[in-house]
């Protein structure tokens, strides 16, 4: 059996293709387990950092519940609630709670600040988003595409349309580079991933077989498609002001009926990491859509509600996923 104890998930190279997919074999077990109403321990005794310099649901919710789910006690350390990086250096505040937890997670803006913390706790540190990467997000979104693709992993080819710079762009063109899927960034021009991060797949396809496009053509991009993933078109911490630009590039590539339609494949479904904007139902979504007079942002709330839409599975994936990384990861 594949051996991950002690491994960090900073970013998604540090895996490779066999130990992502024993990653997603396993959170597979443990969801089997979870509905079977079967309690693990396998993390019995275990204390689990969680430290969030952004807000988050979905990452923060999923790792207090595998966690107790497993027998581990959790301490979150919200927006503020710590000095990390503020009146103690990053390198202090690791080797302090490398001291007290079994595995710690990092949310926050600047990626080298996970990298540093990963270089000193001396246990496991997991990426719950950066503004480079989101690889949690990605053993969830495998997970889900595996579960609904009729096809074997290898076969399946996902588009991304909308802010092509952001953690979850990057990630979804790595981790498809990484397991040798058919992967299409669709952005403008300067919305796409930088020469850094397309470096990153181009090198990881040429051993996996992968196939990666990045254009701004959605035709092109969306055609034979099996998923179609969006995420918001402005993340976390980016200034407020650049709403208006940023709808203006990115409103042609708003997932619509008619952009499902074009992947041609009467069973594309559509995934999305959430939080989404896809109705007023939100402030943000009030304030904006008086704004623009739009009732929508990267999705409309026809694709977002309709059965062609998997993103409530996906979210449930997280906890699995993040249950298998810890457990792989800590557990003895
Ligand atoms: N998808 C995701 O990471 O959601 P949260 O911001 O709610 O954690
Ligand atoms: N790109 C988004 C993802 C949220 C889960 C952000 O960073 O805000």
């Amino acid at each position: 059996p594949m051996n991950l104890q002690g491994r960090n998930l900073l970013k998604e190279t540090d895996l490779n293709r066999d130990e992502f997919e024993y990653l997603i074999e396993l959170a597979e077990r443990l969801r089997h387990e979870k509905r079977a109403g079967i309690r693990g321990q396998r993390l019995a005794g275990r204390n689990i950092a969680l430290v969030f310099e952004k807000s988050s649901t979905r990452t923060r919710a999923a790792f207090e519940v595998a966690a107790h789910d497993e027998g581990a006690q959790v301490t979150y350390l919200g927006p503020g609630e710590s000095h990390l990086g503020h009146k103690e250096s990053i390198a202090d505040s690791a080797r302090v709670l490398g001291r007290m937890f079994d595995g710690i997670e990092f949310r926050g803006s600047a990626h080298e600040a996970v990298e540093t913390l990963g270089a000193h706790a001396g246990v496991p540190v997991w990426n719950g988003l950066t503004d480079l990467w989101h690889p949690t997000q990605m053993l969830a979104d495998i997970l889900t595409m595996r579960d609904h693709a009729r096809k074997p992993l290898e076969d399946v080819s996902y588009c991304y349309l909308g802010d092509g710079r952001n953690n979850v762009a990057n990630s979804l063109l790595v981790t498809g580079a990484l397991l040798g899927l058919d992967v299409r960034i669709c952005a403008p021009g300067e919305l796409q991933p930088t020469a850094a991060v397309q470096a990153v797949a181009t090198d990881l396809a040429a051993g996996s077989g992968a196939r990666t496009v990045v254009t701004d053509d959605i035709g092109s991009a969306v055609l034979g498609t099996d998923f179609v993933y969006t995420d918001v078109w402005l993340s976390m911490g980016e200034p407020a002001p650049n709403w208006g630009p940023r709808i203006e590039q990115l409103l042609p590539y708003q997932v619509t009926t008619k952009v499902l339609g074009a992947s041609e494949n009467p069973a594309v479904k559509f995934l999305h990491c959430l939080p989404a904007l896809h109705n007023r139902d939100t402030d943000l979504g009030r304030e904006l859509g008086e704004r623009y007079g739009l009732d929508a942002l990267e999705v409309t709330d026809e694709v977002f509600e309709s059965p062609a839409s998997i993103v409530f599975d996906q979210a449930e994936n997280r906890l699995h996923t993040i249950k298998a990384l810890m457990v792989a990861t800590v557990a003895p």
